[in-house]
C-alpha cells in the first residue's frame, strides 16, 4: 500500500483528485482552504445549488454526521442521509449466490444512489475480525467502483482522512514553530478500537513533510505502511518529551488483530504526562472516554484542543467538497 490518503475516492467519471499521494503543496493548499472557509463560511453559498449530497452512514457518528450537512449547507447543497444498517444488508462479494440475508448488491445500490445525488459519503468501520478483508477496505472501494459520482470516505475501515485534514488544520492554527513536535500517542479504551484515525493521522501529518513520534506498548504497532518514516517508540515519557502536540488515540492491535492486549502500564494521559513536555496543546478526535483515555484536568484544560478540532470538520469537509463541486 502506498501512502494514498482517500479524501476521494476516484470514480468512473474519471474524478479523482486525491486518490493518490498527496504532495505536501496539495495537502497544504487543502488546510489553507479549510482556514479560508472557516473565516468565510458562506463565501460560495451558491456553488451548490441544484446539486445534492447523500451521506450513507453504516456506522453512527455525532461529528462526521452533522460537520457534513453543515458544510454542504455552507455551499447550497441539498443533504439525504441513510443510515444503511436500518434497512437490509448489502452484498460486496462478487458472483455470490445471494441466498442469505443480504438483499441488495452494492453494484446496484451505488448506481442508484448515484441517480440521486452528485456526491455520495460513506461511512463504513472494520470488521476488526478479518485484518485482510478489512484493509482491502471493501465498502469503500466497492462503492468507489459502482457509484458514477464521486465517493468521500466519511470514515472506512483503515482510514479517516477528514479527520485527518482537520486535526492538520488545527495544528497549523495553533503552532508557535515551524517545526513543531508532533506526538502520536495510544491510550486505554475498554472496547477494541478501529486503526483507523490513527493510520491516516500518521500518513497525513508524514506526507505534509512534518515529523511524527507514534508511542504505542508492544503489540499496538501500526501496519507498516503507516508507521513508515514517524519515529516509533514504546516509552510515553520518551516520546513526550518536549512536544508540542500530543495527540491520544487509542487503537485495538494489528499484529495480533483487533484485540485489546493487556498492557501493564497506564497510559492513559494526565497532568502528570503533559508536564513531560513543552507545554503541549492535547488533541483527540473525539468522542472520548473521560479518566480512561485522558483525566478530566487535561481535557478541560486550556490547552485541549478538541473542540476546535471538532470545530474544523466542518470546514474541511467544506474544503473537499469546494474541490468536488468545481467538476461535477
Ligand atoms: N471524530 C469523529 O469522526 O466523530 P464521529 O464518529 O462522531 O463522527
Amino acid at each position: 500500500m502506498s501512502v494514498a490518503h482517500t479524501v476521494l475516492a476516484s470514480t468512473n467519471t474519471g474524478l479523482a483528485h486525491f486518490t493518490q499521494a498527496p504532495e505536501p503543496k496539495k495537502i497544504h493548499w487543502l488546510i489553507e482552504k479549510g482556514l479560508h472557509f472557516k473565516n468565510h463560511p458562506l463565501a460560495q453559498s451558491h456553488l451548490g445549488q441544484g446539486k445534492t449530497l447523500a451521506l450513507i452512514f453504516f456506522n453512527p457518528s455525532l461529528r462526521t454526521r452533522l460537520s457534513s450537512h453543515k458544510a454542504a449547507m455552507h455551499l447550497g447543497l441539498t443533504v439525504m442521509s441513510l443510515n444503511a444498517n436500518e434497512g437490509w444488508q448489502l452484498e460486496f462479494e462478487e458472483e455470490v449466490i445471494m441466498n442469505s440475508d443480504r438483499a441488495e448488491h452494492v453494484k446496484e445500490a451505488a448506481q442508484v444512489i448515484s441517480q440521486y445525488a452528485d456526491i455520495i459519503g460513506i461511512r463504513s468501520f472494520p470488521t476488526l475480525t478479518n485484518q485482510e478483508k478489512d484493509y482491502a477496505d471493501q465498502v469503500l472501494n466497492k462503492f468507489t467502483q459502482y457509484a458514477s459520482v464521486p465517493i468521500i470516505s466519511l470514515e472506512s475501515a483503515i482510514r479517516h482522512p477528514l479527520q485527518s485534514l482537520a486535526d492538520l488544520m488545527t495544528i497549523n492554527t495553533f503552532k508557535t514553530t515551524p517545526n513543531p513536535k508532533i506526538v502520536l500517542t495510544w491510550a486505554p479504551h475498554p472496547k477494541a478500537l478501529p486503526q483507523a484515525v490513527a493510520n491516516s493521522f500518521a500518513e497525513w501529518v508524514l506526507a505534509s513533510g512534518a515529523e511524527l513520534t507514534i508511542a504505542n506498548p508492544s503489540g499496538y504497532d501500526l501496519a507498516p505502511e503507516f508507521r513508515q518514516g514517524a519515529i516509533q517508540c514504546h516509552d510515553q515519557a520518551q516520546a513526550f518529551a518536549d512536544a508540542d502536540f500530543v495527540y491520544a488515540k487509542n487503537w485495538s492491535s494489528f499484529e495480533y488483530y483487533g484485540q485489546n492486549l493487556p498492557v501493564e502500564q497506564d497510559w492513559q494521559i494526565t497532568p502528570e504526562k503533559m508536564a513531560w513536555t513543552n507545554d503541549a496543546y492535547f488533541m483527540h478526535c473525539l468522542p472520548v472516554r473521560r479518566n480512561v483515555v485522558v483525566a478530566d484536568a487535561v481535557l478541560d484544560s486550556s490547552k485541549s484542543l478538541v473542540i476546535e478540532q471538532a470545530n474544523h470538520r466542518t470546514f474541511a469537509m467544506q474544503a473537499v467538497l469546494h474541490e468536488i463541486l468545481q467538476h461535477v
